[in-house]
């Protein structure tokens, strides 16, 4: 497969997850792991073009695949959410950030101006509660010049985003 531009050949177990395959046989440890079960969106990269839960799907499966992570969005962190992320000053423990920015990213580049039911039906969880301020993130970017990469859309199940929002205190 491809990873980030360049051609990758994983010498592992075929059944290996992507996730672990990324961040332990490629040091590429900005791709998070949560869950471990497709519920809170931590590992999320784009496979060709499409949000993809890295820690759902093994290697065996990506043979030619192009995956890129966080590491491989920008240079220089330029992209239009990352800039948007850091203008809104989304960041607190951080750890959800690498997933939702990729699933962000997709969402913009299959849809740069997204409806409020595919912003809500993002599946990533932040468990500090920026929901608020993610938000504020999406429309930024949104607004700003379209994302470069990616032909998109999340293949995710639906996430409370609007609801957690409501939830968040003083965001
Ligand atoms: S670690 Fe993959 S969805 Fe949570
Ligand atoms: S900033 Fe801490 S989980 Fe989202």
């Amino acid at each position: 497969m491809t990873v980030n531009g360049e051609a990758v050949h994983y010498r592992l177990d075929p059944e290996t997850p992507l996730l672990w395959a990324l961040r332990d046989a490629s040091n590429l440890t900005g791709t998070k792991h949560g869950c471990d079960s497709g519920e809170c969106g931590a590992c999320t990269v784009i496979v060709d073009g499409r949000a993809t839960l890295s820690c759902m799907i093994s290697i065996a499966s990506l043979e030619g695949a192009q995956v890129t992570t966080i590491e491989g969005l920008s240079s220089g962190l330029k992209h239009p959410v990352q800039q948007a992320w850091i203008a809104e000053q989304v960041t607190q423990c951080g750890y959800c950030e690498p997933g939702f920015i990729m699933a962000i990213a997709a969402l913009l580049q299959a849809s740069p101006k997204p409806s409020e039911e595919a912003i809500a039906a993002l599946p990533n969880i932040c468990r500090c509660g920026s929901y608020s301020r993610i938000r504020r993130a999406i429309n930024l970017a949104a607004a700003s010049t379209a994302p470069a990469k990616a032909d998109v859309s999340p293949t995710h199940r639906l996430i409370p985003l609007s609801s957690a929002e409501a939830q968040s205190p003083g965001q």
